[in-house]
């Protein structure tokens, strides 16, 4: 098992103040920022593009961005992201037509590459492209807002995807989007999660360092 890892998701950021808001949370103990761009076609909102990750470059952002691309289709952003400083590029199998030359296409430039499945989406979209993945990402809820409840389906899925990574002795993280909480986050811990993003329960909060500091007690357990 690798080390666990929290990504806060900036979409429940206060976006007035984006810099100071993710200096504040990296400050808090958080390892990964979550970017996650929505296009108002693949799913119903409309968020932050390339002009926003290369904005928090310039800022002094230096943790690891992690790109996750609810874009359809994919393909015609991704250099944009590559040029922005995005440390990892996910996208959802649906949103390309071509998800090989889609992963090729992050990998070449050195980045890091992951494969997004919905709810419904079935995992067999990875089996041919493992070796070029980096991240595999489970939506515990559906993609386009944050704020919402954890599909409790999605722990089965979480087994599933971890023994899928550790039967091909990959280097390749598991991570998991959508209603993460400090009441659960140790029960998708114990399902194969080792990374973990979180919008609502972190950003939601007074303290972020106290929510960070429990989610790591419980992932400690
Ligand atoms: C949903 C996004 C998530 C979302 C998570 O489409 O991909 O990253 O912001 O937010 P919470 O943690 O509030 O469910
Ligand atoms: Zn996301």
């Amino acid at each position: 098992m690798k080390s666990f890892k929290i990504a806060p998701s900036i979409l429940s950021a206060d976006f007035a103040r984006l810099g100071q808001d993710v200096d504040a949370v990296l400050e808090a103990g958080a390892d990964i920022v979550h970017f996650d761009v929505m296009d108002n076609h693949y799913v119903p909102n409309l968020t932050i593009g390339p002009m926003v990750c290369k904005a928090l470059r310039d800022y002094g952002v230096t943790a690891p961005i992690d790109v996750h691309l609810m874009v359809k289709p994919v393909d015609r952003i991704i250099g944009d992201f590559l040029e922005a400083g995005a440390s990892y590029i996910t996208f959802h199998p649906e949103g390309s037509e071509h998800v090989d030359r889609s992963l090729q296409l992050i990998k070449s430039a050195g980045c890091k590459a992951g494969l997004v499945f919905n709810p419904a989406t079935p995992l067999h979209h990875m089996d041919y492209v493992m070796d070029k993945l980096d991240m595999v990402l489970l939506m515990s809820v559906n993609p386009g807002f944050g704020g919402q409840k954890f599909i409790p389906g999605t722990l089965d899925k979480l087994r599933e995807a971890r023994a899928k990574i550790d039967a091909s002795g990959l280097d390749i993280r598991l991570e998991i989007d959508g209603g993460v909480n400090t009441q659960n986050i140790r029960e998708i811990a114990e399902a194969g999660a080792d990374t973990f993003v979180a919008g609502s329960a972190i950003f939601g909060a007074d303290d972020y360092k106290s929510v960070i500091d429990i989610m790591r007690a419980e992932l400690a357990k």
